[in-house]
């Protein structure tokens, strides 16, 4: 018996035995992971909205202490960032960046931890929303998946391959209801100590995630307000 790439029948019968399929399924399962790293996905694929104060093509020099935080997001090794900066400097735009290269080339569950629920929707109607009107691949992507998410709200959206669910700190059912890879918490200085009683609030969503830990958690916060016991204690 001999293999051969011709449509014979023994290799419509047995598919293994037909090198040219072989070869197409090797090259599929073998295709690398995705190595954009969050710089050069904002550089090449984000727009800054007209409601931000710099609306326009995303260049990280203008910000150049962005840069940092943005290539640990995807640097081996690397499960936690935690920001802390002063206001209106970075801290939510590295968080939406990271969001965006997730959602484009790596697809996973997303969660978004906002104080309160309000701003949680005020996240999702106020940045998520102009980023994706904005951005021409996410504009695509949400638009694809709009026709089949009949259930879309402002605060859980489907996205191909995955979902991003945006949730207050103060909740701890929704800090705790779905398994996720990518936690982004921003503006930790004022979440609760302890979400419903049941604990810190970033301590009930780390625990939502899968192991081994594959996500990152961007805390953001302000120098005057931050309060030691409510950065995150790992
Ligand atoms: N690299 C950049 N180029 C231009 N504008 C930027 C850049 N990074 C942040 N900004 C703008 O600065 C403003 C404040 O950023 P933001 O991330 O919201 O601040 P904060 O640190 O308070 O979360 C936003 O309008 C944002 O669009
Ligand atoms: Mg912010």
């Amino acid at each position: 018996m001999s293999l051969n790439t011709s449509n014979s029948s023994e290799s419509r019968k047995r598919p293994y035995l037909n090198l040219e399929s072989l070869r197409r399924n090797w090259r599929a399962g073998a295709k690398a992971a995705p190595q954009v790293n969050v710089v050069e996905w904002a550089e090449e694929f984000r727009k800054l909205s007209k409601e931000s104060s710099n609306g326009g093509k995303f260049i990280t020099s203008r910000v150049e202490v962005a840069r940092s935080p943005m290539l640990s997001a995807t640097e081996p090794g690397v499960s936690k960032i935690t920001l802390m900066a002063c206001t209106q400097l970075l801290k939510t735009t590295v968080i939406e960046n990271i969001l965006g290269r997730f959602i484009h080339v790596d697809p996973c569950p997303i969660l978004v931890v906002q104080p309160k629920d309000d701003a949680a929707e005020t996240f999702s109607k106020d940045r998520l929303a102009p980023m994706i009107r904005d951005s021409k691949a996410l504009r695509e992507l949400f638009g694809d998946a709009k026709a089949k998410d009949a259930g879309a709200t402002l605060t859980h959206k489907q996205f191909p391959g995955d979902h991003i669910t945006l949730v207050g700190s103060n909740s701890p059912t929704n800090l705790a209801m779905r398994p996720i890879r990518l936690l982004c918490c921003d503006e930790i200085d004022k979440y609760p100590l302890s979400a419903g009683g049941e604990g810190p609030p970033i301590d009930l969503a780390e625990e939502r995630q899968a192991k081994p830990m594959t996500a990152y958690v961007c805390a953001s916060s302000s120098w005057a307000a931050v309060r030691p016991a409510r950065l995150p204690a790992k």
